[in-house]
């Protein structure tokens, strides 16, 4: 590996900006930049050599990549940016990403299991849990080397929970924070987790000097875990005037945090909510592309006084997207009135393919739609038009035609998408809100609330927003579109470089 100038910003996640795919004939690579709200908080912040992003090597395309620059990705491909992508053995990999975090950590934070038949935590668990230790101290040491004095290191999600107190015991000048895009589960759930997990996962989070949440919800719930899961280890302080506790803690175990155990750490708990980046989609939702999807959905949709219900997700099991499709069913059986002058537009774009679960709900989620269609469509109308290649230019055409967005997860971190569709839409939008969605925290005020459990109720508000009269769905949206807006990417980041003091 060559050196490089130490890094003062580091940011940490498993997905990287960029992920690569062979080319046709097999010998090129080529790139495909992601978005989200880390990518534009760090360039907006930390662009040039000062920030340097390190993230695992997710596919073969990817490894392929880290074989050619030797781990160091080529800025063209990057935006510009400096990237470190790390080729961890494919089997540690698999087993701590597709086996840890995606069907252990996030199935307890989303609370997805469906006992009696799940969790099991057997000998098959522990040898993954190897592989998480493997995958977590691959980064920490990669971050140990790169970063310089005092840099601050901002550790991403639940892939990474055991970094801030690997990197703490290796490098413990640095300034590091976590931040968790999920929910955090409640208590209950969370003690699900054999007890020595528990602890050894919040233990290495609590190596950050700062642990930061979307919302007041998840980290309450993280300071309830710490409190009932580390007993005797950790005690919960009313912190600053943010309102937001502070734990003292035994720290980690290594002996460089517990100078003969007489000096507690501290870990301060905060919240930074995350919003849409209103200039970037505001102009990237009127491009050629996304106005050539505009004509061709609106041939699709038929009729041009038709409403349209629009919904965008990965086919993500906790994004509930069959309880949503049951409730449109139901809203058709019982209000006949809305045969032909409706189209449920629904996107669910394929993820985490490699595990079964996902696979059989992907299959699921199509054929309920099916059936939809093969119960009401007429020659005229096809009550919904379900697409599963995943396309930004469409879901911003989408988007711009909504007068209803339903957003109905049983459990999300924050959820962009309640976020994004109110600024981009053309003639203003209803928001159907899940109440477990850590966007109702900013935009409940403004939405039609559902239970996601709750189909029929879903149905009643689906009806609600689709008769909202016209001046106050604008209003709505209107407030919703300035809610959403209230803490762009940028200044989502930026707080939380300042909150560690950099
Ligand atoms: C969602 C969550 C993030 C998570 C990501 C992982 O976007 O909000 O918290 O990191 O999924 O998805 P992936 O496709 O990388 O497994």
């Amino acid at each position: 590996m060559v050196a490089e100038q130490p890094a003062r910003i580091l940011v940490a996640s498993n997905r990287g900006p960029v992920s690569y795919t062979r080319t046709e004939d097999g010998a090129g690579l080529a790139a495909k930049r992601g978005g989200g709200g880390l990518v534009s908080g760090l360039s907006a912040v930390g662009s040039g050599a000062e920030a340097l992003w390190v993230c695992a090597a997710l596919g073969d395309g990817d490894r392929e990549a880290v074989r050619r620059t030797a781990g160091r990705l080529d800025p063209a491909d990057t935006g510009g940016q400096r990237v470190r992508m790390l080729d961890i053995p494919k089997d540690v990999f698999t087993d701590a990403y597709n086996g840890i975090a995606n069907s252990v950590l996030w199935f307890v934070h989303h609370m997805l299991y469906r006992t009696p038949f799940e969790p099991v935590f057997d000998q098959e668990f522990r040898r993954q849990w190897a592989s998480y230790e493997a995958y977590n101290t691959a980064f920490a040491d990669a971050l140990a080397e790169e970063a310089a004095e005092e840099a601050a290191v901002l550790v991403q999600d639940y892939h990474l929970c055991l970094v801030p107190g690997l990197l703490r015991e290796r490098r413990p000048d640095l300034r590091i924070g976590h931040f968790s895009h999920t929910p955090w589960a409640p208590a209950d759930w969370f003690a699900m987790l054999p007890d020595d997990i528990a602890a050894q996962l919040l233990g290495g989070m609590l190596g950050a000097d700062r642990v930061a949440f979307l919302t007041h919800r998840w980290a309450t719930a993280f300071t309830e875990s710490c409190r009932t899961a580390l007993p005797g280890r950790c005690t919960v302080e009313p912190g600053d005037d943010d309102g937001l506790p502070v734990l003292r803690h035994s720290g980690t175990g290594s002996p460089a945090d517990t100078p003969g155990g007489r000096h507690p750490r501290t870990t301060r708990v905060g919240v930074h909510g995350l919003g849409a980046d209103a200039d970037f989609l505001r102009e990237r939702a009127h491009r050629p592309d996304v106005d050539e999807r505009l004509a061709t959905l609106r041939a699709q949709i038929g009729g041009a006084d038709r409403k349209v219900i629009v919904r965008v997700d990965r086919t993500e099991l906790s994004k509930n997207i069959v309880r949503g499709l049951l409730a449109y069913r139901h809203l058709l059986a019982e209000r006949p009135e809305w045969h032909g002058r409706v189209v449920h537009v629904a996107f669910a774009y394929p993820s985490r393919q490699d595990l079964a679960v996902y696979r059989e709900y992907t299959g699921e989620v199509q054929r309920i739609a099916a059936e939809i269609n093969a119960a009401f469509a007429t020659p005229d109308w096809q009550p919904v038009e379900m697409h599963v290649r995943d396309d930004f230019a469409r879901s911003l055409a989408a988007y711009r035609l909504a007068d209803v967005v339903l957003v109905n997860p049983i459990r999300d971190g924050m959820n962009l998408v309640a976020k994004e569709v109110p600024v981009v839409s053309e003639h203003g939008c209803a928001l159907v809100l899940s109440r477990e969605a850590g966007a109702a925290e900013d935009l409940g005020e403004h939405a039609v609330m559902v239970n996601p459990y709750d189909v029929t109720g879903t149905a009643d508000a689906l009806h609600e927003a689709l008769v909202m009269p016209a001046a106050e769905r604008t209003d709505r949206s209107k407030a919703l579109a300035t809610a959403a807006t209230a803490l762009p990417p940028a200044r989502w980041f930026k707080d939380q470089l300042e909150a560690l003091g950099g």
